[in-house]
């Protein structure tokens, strides 16, 4: 049997290249080889995004961006966390099962308590009980899924730790394995891509491109990436060029072999290198920007392949609970 690999996707608008070249398109990949599960953590985005417009238009936004790039709803189960009550039951259960201690020494928690003693402020200014049980929640995704592998970002290392952590407690409790243990498939950093400026794109930094850019858009970033002053003639070093790093996500072998050797002979400038970028970028995210563009007319639409992803995720989720609260006496 195919192994089960799951992921959650956070709701934060305004998909880049980063994104896509870092998590979804390898994410993709990966759903062929396995039982893929991948879902949209609307609740945890929740807990940053207040505003009702800005949340539901980020939703939308990253499920299209995910179809258009070419997930495929009927092989991957893709659905809505909020969809499925069963992971804030989870959740609930493996609350009980977690140590206080455990949440503080969580990451992103310790670095919000620094900053505000750094700031003279209340140690939990601004800190909503989302956030402290955020790894709490991110086990139960994991967890009601029986998920044997889990790709995510080197920043989510110690919440995969951590359900490793609270998954073993369970068991060990009721001396029988309730919950899988999953394995995080870490993606290195090797594969950053680097925005305008050079620095990993992150839209934090202000240097990235944003996915489906119309057309225009799209060349007018690419114009904007930053070179060094030397001249047409002079030849140029393409494994130093972010130009090329850029290219070399677009195209083919040959095509890189062909591009790097015209950086190498001299004579041809920096506009040159990067109308070469642009058309080989514009060649791959053009068809995939029509579908973006398509599902993102059709609301309705979007929302029933999600719908849909869910029903068949309700069943799984619901086994999981069963045998948990069976185990625990709560049922019989
Ligand atoms: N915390 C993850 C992130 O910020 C998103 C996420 C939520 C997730 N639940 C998950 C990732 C479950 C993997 C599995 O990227």
């Amino acid at each position: 049997m195919k192994k089960i690999s799951l992921t959650g996707i956070q709701a934060t608008g305004d998909i880049h290249m980063g994104n896509y070249f870092g998590a979804i398109k390898p994410s993709i990949e990966l759903s062929k080889e396995y039982n893929a599960r991948y879902f949209i953590a609307d609740y945890h985005s929740l807990n940053t995004m207040k505003d009702p417009k800005e949340l539901s238009a980020s939703i939308r936004e990253v499920a299209a961006c995910w179809l258009a790039s070419g997930l495929d709803p009927e092989r991957v189960i893709f659905y809505r966390q909020s969809s499925i009550p069963e992971v804030f039951e989870l959740s609930t259960m493996l609350m009980a099962f977690t140590a206080k201690g455990l949440m503080n020494r969580a990451h992103a928690y310790k670095a919000a308590i620094q900053a505000n003693n750094e700031k003279g402020e209340d140690t939990d200014s601004g800190i909503n009980m989302g956030l402290f049980t955020y790894p709490i929640l991110m086990a139960a995704d994991i967890l009601l899924f029986d998920s044997d592998v889990v790709p995510v970002g080197k920043d989510q290392t110690q919440h995969i730790e951590m359900t490793q952590d609270i998954a073993q407690a369970v068991n060990a409790n009721y001396g029988q394995p309730i919950l899988k243990i999953p394995q995080g498939a870490i993606s290195d950093e090797v594969g950053i891509i680097p925005g305008l400026d050079g620095r990993k794109m992150s839209k934090s930094y202000g240097n990235s491109i944003r996915l489906f850019a119309p057309e225009k858009e799209l060349r007018k970033h690419i114009m904007r990436i930053v070179t060094n002053s030397q001249g047409v003639e002079e030849p140029k070093d393409p494994d130093s060029s972010l130009i090329f790093t850029l290219y070399k996500l677009f195209a083919s072998p040959e095509e890189q072999a062909e591009l790097a050797g015209r950086y190498r002979a001299g004579g041809m400038g920096w506009g040159e290198a990067k109308e070469a970028l642009f058309q080989a970028a514009n060649r791959e995210l053009s068809p995939m920007r029509e579908r973006y563009n398509a599902l993102m007319a059709d609301p309705d639409g979007l929302d029933k392949i999600l719908a849909q992803g869910a029903e068949k995720a309700r069943p799984i989720a619901s086994a999981t609970v069963k045998r948990f609260r069976r185990a625990a006496g709560i049922d019989r």
